[in-house]
């Protein structure tokens, strides 16, 4: 392929402080309650986050962190906001199903139409947006029921794929978008976390995609987030750097090894605020 140019459009995005973070239960596999975790080092590498995200001209917002919602950090899962519009998450889990109702008050709060899911969906955990298209992921988390759902709600294309592998149990720690903007759309993706046909459609779509390395996906290197030139990833992910850099973008290695304890990584810790669709081509 020849390269594209690159463009960076920054972000609005919500964070939420790990002031609570620990890791007391287990819902997913990295998690592990009887190993050490240490708060103010999360909390540290979490901060770091905010100021590369700040000196790349995000707008960043933030939510109250809450006692005992340990994983209310990974704020990806709080929702998804597209077009103005907030859907609701629902999690699958009941240690995190109060977190739903805070991110709900945030997003009203915030003057956003919030429509409350019916169906179990973490949010931008499993919803990526690309272009006119969500890839919805499924089959640890969200439900195929809440697909269905979200495509009523937006006017944009629902795919579903289905995610194989424990390990990789929220798309987003398999999937990254690297470009979403219509037109430009781009993405790079661990092929073992997806079951044949979902694999499938992602190459047809996407033929010049990154595919990383187990090792790079091991250190949460897709779980990303971008500007469409930045890609903020984990620092530990060299590999998938190079692979970046070949494309025109420029990567941005964060260390969050100590939320990498929960199973999160950079884009769990982020949810992308769109604006409305009319704000947005004013703003640009
Ligand atoms: N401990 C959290 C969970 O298992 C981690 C969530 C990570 N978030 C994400 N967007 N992948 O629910």
């Amino acid at each position: 392929m020849t390269v594209p140019a690159r463009h960076a459009s920054p972000l609005s995005v919500l964070m939420c402080r790990p002031t609570h973070f620990e890791v007391t239960y287990s819902i997913n596999p990295w998690m592990d309650p009887d190993a050490p975790c240490d708060t103010a080092r999360a909390i540290a590498q979490w901060d770091a986050l905010v100021a590369t995200y700040r000196s790349l001209g995000f707008s960043v917002s933030f939510i109250e962190p809450e006692p005992g919602l340990p994983d209310m950090v990974f704020a990806a899962n709080g929702g998804l906001v597209v077009g103005g519009l907030a859907y609701t998450a629902s999690f699958r889990h009941e240690q995190r199903q109060p977190e739903a109702a805070a991110y709900a008050r945030w997003f009203a709060s915030a003057g956003l139409e919030v429509a409350e899911a019916a169906s179990v969906n973490e949010g931008e955990g499993d919803f990526l947006v690309v272009g006119d298209t969500i890839l919805a992921g499924t089959g640890f988390r969200s439900t195929p029921g809440s697909h269905d759902e979200l495509s009523e709600l937006v006017d944009l294309e629902v795919l579903p794929l289905t995610l194989v592998r424990e390990d990789y149990y929220h798309l987003d720690t398999a999937l990254a978008v690297l470009d979403a903007r219509p037109g430009r759309e781009q993405i790079a993706f661990l092929p073992s976390a997806f079951d044949e046909a979902g694999l499938a459609e992602l190459r047809r779509r996407y033929p010049d995609a990154i595919e990383v390395s187990e090792e790079d996906a091991a250190v949460f290197g897709l779980n990303a987030v971008s500007d469409g030139l930045h890609v903020v990833t984990a620092a530990q992910a060299t590999r998938f750097h190079a692979q970046l850099a070949a494309q025109g973008f420029v990567p941005v290695g964060v260390d969050l090894s100590e939320l990498r304890l929960a199973g999160g990584g950079v884009k769990c810790c982020t949810l992308e605020v769109r604006p409305a669709r009319a704000a947005r081509e004013a703003v640009a």
